[in-house]
Parts: structure tokens; sequence; C-alpha cells
């Protein structure tokens, strides 16, 4: 791909946003242009949404398929009604328990929202960011902003300004970097169009925190679970994937999974492959004695989350072959991680029993 824009990268203070530097991006934003953001999940490479050429960009910059709707950005309740139709009382009480924040809702579409925004679908995905940043440059725009997570298409999300310049530079406006983002994996998205509330990607807002308002909130099939069959082909979408073949194992007995991750590790490196690691910090111990390139993720799972994005990417830049990984519980942002860590591995997931 050829480079098509000047990229000016600016750091940005996330408690006290320069006015300069920021009234130069929302000037970009409204004047067709693309800016990188960080928010509180991961960057995102934003366009004006009322704007069907602005739009556009962002496809063109990622690369990005155009049957994949984006998520509109706003900073106020007012900008709502821009953007969505809202007739449904459930959606007060869920912006007003988590918005700002990490839930995008599917809602039915205003009709001033161009269709590439949505992928030609009458529904149109909306959040409001927790992230100064986000918040001060669309108040600025005085628009609403349409954005993916900034990353070239089927990528690792960025979860530092470093990532949206590695995959976008050339191909970007401006980058705020006000940098990591702390949550680290992308939004929960709720579609409330559905006879039954029904999550479609787990995020950022756990599933027992949607539980509490919504008891019969379901999610879409995420991933397979233990013995269940592969899906026909094509229907495990390729995303997340850095540039490096992934395993994901999975098992109830962690030894065992020790002992098969240091197994296929050793016969990896037998054939002269480089072989990285992702670990929780407990098992630092495990895989003492080999070659291989490890990377500590934390304990929690919101710290494995707040790091898996950024431990690919590094692991990647080290110029591995391989990237082996465990599951982990489903609790808390648990399950968020392991759907990104199953596309990752594209398919490539290990079951030790025992
Ligand atoms: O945390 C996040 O959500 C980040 C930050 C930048 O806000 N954004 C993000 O956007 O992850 P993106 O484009 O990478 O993922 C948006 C996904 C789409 O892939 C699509 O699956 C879903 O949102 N989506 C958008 N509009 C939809 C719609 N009308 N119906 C169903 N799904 C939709
Ligand atoms: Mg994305």
């Amino acid at each position: 791909m050829t480079y098509n824009a000047n990229t000016f990268l600016a750091y940005v203070d996330p408690i006290n946003p320069d006015p300069q530097t920021m009234a130069l991006a929302a000037q970009a934003i409204q004047t067709g242009g693309l800016v990188a953001f960080p928010t509180e999940t991961v960057y995102g490479l934003g366009a004006n949404a009322h704007s069907q050429q602005a739009v556009s960009q962002i496809f063109a910059a990622k690369q990005r398929p155009s049957n994949d709707p984006l998520i509109v950005h706003i900073a106020d309740l007012d900008q709502l009604s821009q953007v969505a139709l809202v007739n449904d009382e459930r959606v007060w009480e869920l912006v007003e328990r988590f918005w700002a924040g990490a839930l995008t809702l599917i809602l039915p579409k205003q009709n001033s929202i161009p269709d590439n925004v949505t992928a030609n679908q009458n529904t149109v995905a909306v959040r409001m960011p927790n992230n100064l940043i986000a918040q001060t440059l669309i108040r600025l725009a005085g628009l609403p902003i349409a954005a993916p997570s900034a990353n070239r298409f089927s990528r690792p999300s960025p979860t530092t300004a470093q990532h949206v310049w590695h995959d976008l530079n050339g191909h970007v406006d401006i980058i705020l970097d006000g940098g990591s983002t702390q949550i680290g994996v992308e939004s929960t998205i709720l579609d409330l169009t559905q006879p039954i509330p029904t999550v479609l990607r787990a995020g950022g807002v756990t599933l027992e925190a949607l539980r509490e308002l919504l008891p019969n909130v379901v999610v879409r099939q995420l991933y397979l679970k233990e013995g269940e069959n592969a899906p026909a082909s094509g229907t495990l979408l390729k995303h997340y994937s850095p540039n490096a073949e992934v395993w994901l194992f999975r098992g109830g007995n962690t030894a065992l999974v020790h002992e098969r991750m240091r197994q296929t590790a050793e016969s990896y490196l037998a054939e002269g492959k480089r072989v990285g690691i992702l670990l929780p910090d407990d098992e630092l111990g495990v895989f003492t004695g080999l070659r291989v390139q490890v990377m500590l993720m934390g304990e929690t799972n919101a710290q494995l989350a707040r790091h898996l994005f950024n431990a690919l990417r590094t692991l990647e830049s080290a110029g591995v072959d391989i990237m082996l990984v465990q599951g982990l519980d489903e609790a808390g942002l648990g399950l968020a991680v392991l759907d990104r860590l199953y596309r990752a591995a594209e398919g490539r997931v290990i079951e030790v029993k025992g």
C-alpha cells in the first residue's frame, strides 16, 4: 500500500489534554480527515460519522471489508438521538449504569447515518467512551465519530499509539497518544434489537454486570466449548491475528496443560522455530531451561485483558514463529480474553484431557 497522508503523532496528556492539539484534531475530523485516539478499551480510528466520504477513508486505511459495520462514538446523551432511535426503556437504564464506558448498544439507526457506517443494516452500534481525550475530540468536533479499532484489518487491536503507528502510519492524519489503554479489550456489544438482549461480542463490561440489569441476557456463542466440533470452515473468523502461529491450550489440570505446552515448545524448537509463550506471572517458573521468549501478562483476568494485545504484538516484533498460550476461566474479563485467544489461534486449540 502506498502512503497517502502525512501522519502527525502527538502526545496528549490524558488528564489535561492540550487545547491546541485537540483543536487541530477536531478540525481534521470536521474536514473529513482521520484521527486515531485512545479510548478506555483500545485505540479507535475516527471520522465524521455523518460523512459517507470520510467514513469510506476508514475502510480504505484499515483495508476493512465494507460489510463490517462501525461503532459510532458520542460524548453526550443529547447526541444519541442523532445516531439511533430510542424507543426502549432499557436503553436509559443501561446508559445510566454503563456510560461513559465499554458498552456498545445495537439500536435502530437514524436516517442521517450513512449506509457505509452500518454496512447497509437498519441498526447502528453506538457507545460513549470513558476517556477524556476521546470525549474532548467528539465535543470539539461537534459531531458523532465513527471509529473501529485502529488496527489493520484482522490484526490485534491497538492498546498504544505505537501500535497504531505500526499499522497505520501514512494512512491517518493524526494519532493522539494518550498512553496505554486501561481495559485492553474492546467494548461489549449488546444487541437490543433482538427479542432477547444478546451479547454479540464479550468485552470491557462483564456479563456478570450486564446480568444485574438484564437477567435474561444471552451470549451469542463466542467460541467452542470443550468437546464441540469445529464449525464449517470460514465461519471461524480470522481476527486479532499476529504474524505468527498461535496455539491455545485448554484443560482442567494445569500441570498436564503445562506439560503439553512444554512438549510442544520443545518439538518446535527442535525444528529450529522460534517460540514465544504468554504466561500469567505466577507461572514464571514453568518454562525455565527452555530457549523461549516469555511475556508475563499479570495475574487477574483484568490484567490479562489489559496486556493481551500488547503481548501478542511484542512477541511478534521479537520475531517468534510460534506462540503458546493457555486458556483461563470465563469470570469477569476472562470471557473476552478467551474469545480473543480463540480468534488469534484461528482454531489451533489443543484440549488437554485429564
Ligand atoms: O471498544 C471498542 O468497541 C473499540 C473502540 C475504538 O471503541 N471499537 C471497536 O470497533 O472495537 P470494531 O470496528 O473493531 O468492532 C466493531 C464491531 C464490528 O466488527 C461489528 O461486528 C459490530 O461492532 N457492529 C457494528 N455495528 C453493528 C450492527 N449494526 N449490528 C451488529 N454488529 C455491529
Ligand atoms: Mg476491531
